[in-house]
């Protein structure tokens, strides 16, 4: 009897111990609260009401989610060359950064399939500077190799261009088989075109990104999100199919415009303050090596050393997506991927409305440029909500501005932007949402309840010049 009683007190003082842990766990991660406190945060970091009233099954499933989410930073490195795995079972695929890699595409795409077939596509820019490498190196590991290629730029990004792509490709010597395999050789555009190609062909053949954009390096051509946009929005059509194989020679960033080369480190970043502090005191460090300069533009090449940083930007960012996507491959319903839409709720609003249709003479706004701009706005939404303090979004601004980023932009239009969003949202056939700091940088959460007042002021105060 007496033993009873002896373990009923020991599982009540456990009980209560379990409970205590909890408690703290949750506190730490919710976030200081502002004045206003808006109700019915959605992530798990948020904290608020339930965590309040125990551990909501919901609140703490996200925040298994998000930890899993950042999961574990491994880079491989060994000399200049480094690699990151995307773990993702039988799917799962390595990234491989490399000065030169370029020249070696061959054995890791010949590793990716038995194929006879290897068709390039590419755009009217980075053909002539880089197709004749790569079907060389393709040559050599055995591959009948066929380029196909399309007029770059965004305004290309659309059923017309892969229809033109399907044409050149089947009427190669070699015609395809599900064993071809697709290389995408070039930035964003490219590697979402020629990932849909690769999705669609024969009801989908194996494809290998070799990204030669930074933003391609650390952002799209890792994660397995391929589409073209549509009259009614970007990336409305599109399917998930991962590469076999992500190869990254940093050596081709050096022929990239200056504009281009910031349009990549918004999206770093984005990464920084989704997940990793510590990137963003990275990048401040090697601001200076980093920030895109007017005499970068067709250079042709990197010092060793600025190869190197961009290799070590690059290695950084792809583990933070890679393990992004691992824990949330199909981006479910505000799983840890949707964070990755940090600063494109507005961002793709200013794109769509003030973007890609912009002038041709290349003096547009990037899609990185947008989303720095989205951003800002972010930010705002988030310090006047109490989420995020002033001096962390002005950190942000900073550092966005030294990199060649806008952070205003006079003229915009709050009627147009909210009217461009909710055409977005319609055709996803989902709710305006914002990804907004939680707690500190490097931490995030999805929010449904932002009011106009509040998007309104947020670009009152990116038009204030
Ligand atoms: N799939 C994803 O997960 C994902 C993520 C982020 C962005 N994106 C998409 O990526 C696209 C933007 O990509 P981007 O910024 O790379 O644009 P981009 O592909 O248009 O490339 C920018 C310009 O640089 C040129 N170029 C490319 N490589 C070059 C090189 N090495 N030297 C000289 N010129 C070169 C291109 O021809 C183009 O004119 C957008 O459509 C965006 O929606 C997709
Ligand atoms: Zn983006």
């Amino acid at each position: 009897m007496g033993s009873i009683a002896l373990y009923g007190i020991y599982g009540l003082i456990l009980i209560v111990l379990i409970g205590y842990v909890i408690a703290r766990w949750m506190a730490a991660l919710r976030p200081r609260r502002g004045a206003g406190g808006h109700s019915s945060p959605s992530a798990a970091q948020e904290g608020g009401g339930p965590a309040q009233e125990g551990v909501d099954p919901e609140l703490a499933r996200q925040v298994e989610r998000f930890q899993a989410s950042q999961g574990v930073l491994s880079i491989h490195k060994i000399g200049a060359s480094r690699q990151v795995r995307v773990e993702l079972g039988q799917r799962g695929y390595d990234i491989r950064i490399k000065p030169g890699l370029l020249d070696e595409i061959g054995p890791a795409t010949r590793a990716a399939t038995t194929g006879h077939a290897a068709f390039i596509i590419t755009d009217s820019n980075v053909r002539p500077l880089y197709a004749t490498r790569a079907t060389a190196a393709l040559a050599a590991a055995g591959f009948a190799v066929h380029v196909a290629s399309f007029p770059a730029g965004e305004m290309h990004k659309t059923l017309l261009t892969v229809a033109t792509l399907f044409d050149q490709i089947f009427a190669a010597p070699t015609p395809p088989d599900r064993a071809s395999v697709i290389v995408a050789l070039g930035g964003g555009v490219v590697g979402d075109v020629a990932g849909f190609v690769a999705a669609t062909l024969l009801r989908g053949v194996p494809f290998v990104q070799v990204p030669t954009t930074l933003l391609a390096d650390v952002d799209s051509s890792v994660g397995g999100k391929t589409g073209v946009d549509h009259s009614a929005g970007k990336n409305l059509i599109g399917a998930f199919h991962q590469p076999r194989a992500v190869l990254i020679d940093p050596q081709v960033l050096g022929t990239l415009a200056a504009v281009e080369i910031s349009s990549g480190l918004a999206e770093c970043i984005k990464h920084g303050v989704i997940r990793d502090a510590a990137l963003i005191g990275w990048i401040e460090q090697h601001a200076e090596d980093l920030r895109p300069r007017a005499a970068a533009a067709g250079a042709g090449s990197l010092s060793a050393a600025g190869t190197d940083v961009m290799g070590e930007l690059t290695a950084r960012n792809v583990a933070i997506k890679a393990a992004v996507v691992a824990a949330d491959e199909h981006e479910q319903d505000k799983g840890p991927r949707s964070h990755l839409n940090f600063g494109h709720t507005i961002g793709h609003a200013i794109e769509s409305a003030y973007g890609f249709g912009g002038a041709a003479d290349g003096d547009y706004l990037r899609h990185g440029h947008c989303v720095a701009l989205g951003m800002v706005a972010a930010d705002r939404i988030a310090v006047a909500r109490g989420l995020l303090a002033a001096d962390d979004a002005a950190r942000i601004e900073r550092l966005l501005a030294r990199l060649n980023l806008p952070i205003r932009l006079p003229g915009l239009s709050a009627d147009t932007l909210l009217a461009t969003m909710r055409l977005d949202k319609k055709a996803r056939a989902g709710r305006l949402r914002f990804v907004l700091p939680a707690v500190h940088l490097g931490t995030v959460a999805v929010h449904e309840d932002v009011m106009d007042s509040e998007i309104r002021e947020a670009i009152r105060y990116l038009s204030n010049p």
